[in-house]
């Protein structure tokens, strides 16, 4: 199954659903030199930006799945391929909902008032 993958890994660097992901920053970030990102602005990192990249990925534009063969599609497969996002989440907190809410199921399935909620800090594994 080693080539599916290598389809699925194309497949997701081509196509991915998700062409990026916001993040806000929570402080002063520096980036490379002479880039700041400041307190409190939301920025869009964009996956699909580096993926089709050819910088990271030769013929970026070209469906070929063969180039994940010994990961040597990538020129830093480790670093530049990320169809699923990540980074840290909140572990340490609780939530409990604000409000009653109700699911609906037209057009999709989801909360009628998007399920408000109020987060609380957990204090060695409990809530304060
Ligand atoms: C090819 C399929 C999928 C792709 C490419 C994909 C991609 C992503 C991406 C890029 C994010 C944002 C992550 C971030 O903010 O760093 C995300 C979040 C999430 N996805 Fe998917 N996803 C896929 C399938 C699924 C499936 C099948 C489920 C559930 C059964 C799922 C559940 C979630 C959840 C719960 C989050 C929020 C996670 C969090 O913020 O902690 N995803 N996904």
């Amino acid at each position: 199954m080693s080539f599916t993958q290598c389809v699925v890994n194309e497949t997701l660097r081509v196509a991915n659903i998700i062409s990026g992901v916001f993040r806000r920053a929570i402080t002063d970030v520096t980036i490379k030199e002479g880039y700041t990102i400041p307190k409190g602005w939301k920025v869009f990192a964009s996956l699909r930006g580096v993926h089709m990249d050819h910088h990271h990925f030769k013929d970026a534009r070209v469906f070929n799945p063969w180039r994940w063969q010994n990961c040597s599609g990538a020129t830093n497969v480790i670093n530049m391929f990320n169809p699923f996002g990540g980074g840290p989440r909140l572990t340490q907190f609780s939530w409990e909902a604000t409000e009653q809410d109700k699911l609906v199921f037209f057009p999709t399935t989801r909360t009628q008032k998007r399920y408000p909620i109020t987060i609380q800090r957990l204090k060695q594994g409990v809530a304060e």
